[in-house]
């Protein structure tokens, strides 16, 4: 999977490099190209934004720059053209993200990133390149670098290798239900016992149990997914 991301802020990104999509990228699974849309500007000063038109309040990023940035790596095209590459935009505006949207992008190839900052970008360029606005939830923050490292985290744990299968198969959100809940060594803790069932060795019991739970919490905690 290839992410090409357009942003003004690339040093924001280190904590991708780390962990499991730092292996993932060191593996050769995931490729995570950081295009900084400032090296596009012509301006001497090094401009990428400017007052906008009819007033108000902020700065908003120039389309050609921004467009610029964009043919660098994806040539002359416009949207749905861009070499098979889906060019998703990260703003509050777009389709809130979930499980179902993260899956079905993991199934692209190789996804173009743009991250607005300030108070937004300029319509046309979205116009001409943008595929799909995609939100990470109701609430506004300063830059569309962390939503694009949300949708990245997120994707690449799809991708063929990152996780081993069973991880995906058994958490959150995978078959509608959250998780059960995990314990690990020691058997006591401050007085609280591991559930008896996973020390039986009895993997129908415990997987009888873990489906129990998962319903048990889902229904507590978030019963608007069991409708
Ligand atoms: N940019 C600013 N806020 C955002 C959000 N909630 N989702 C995606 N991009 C954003």
């Amino acid at each position: 999977m290839k992410f090409d991301v357009l942003t003004l802020f690339p040093e924001m990104f280190a904590p991708i490099k780390q962990s499991i999509l730092g292996r993932a990228i060191e593996n050769k699974l995931i490729d995570i190209n950081l295009i900084n849309i400032r090296d596009f500007s012509e301006n001497k000063h090094k401009k990428v934004d400017d007052t906008p038109y009819g007033g108000g309040a902020g700065m908003v990023m120039m389309p050609d720059v921004v467009y610029r940035a964009y043919q660098s790596i994806a040539g002359k095209s416009n949207k749905g053209k861009a070499g098979g590459a889906k060019v998703i935009y990260m703003t509050p505006q777009g389709k809130k993200l979930n499980q179902k949207k993260v899956e079905d992008l993991s199934k692209e190839s190789h996804l173009i990133i743009l991250c607005g900052h300030y108070e937004g970008i300029d319509q046309r360029v979205i116009d001409k390149i943008v595929d799909e606005e995609i939100s990470i939830g109701d609430y506004v923050l300063t830059g569309g670098e962390i939503p694009a490292m949300v949708l990245m985290d997120s994707v690449s744990r799809y991708v063929e290798g990152v996780l081993n299968e069973d991880s995906i198969n058994e958490e959150s959100f995978s078959n509608g239900l959250l998780e059960y809940p995990q314990y690990t060594r020691p058997e006591e803790f401050e007085g609280m016992k591991v559930p008896e069932v996973l020390l039986s060795g009895h993997h129908e019991n415990i997987e009888k149990w873990r489906k129990e739970k998962s319903y048990e919490i889902t229904k507590m905690k978030r019963p608007d997914l069991l409708k």
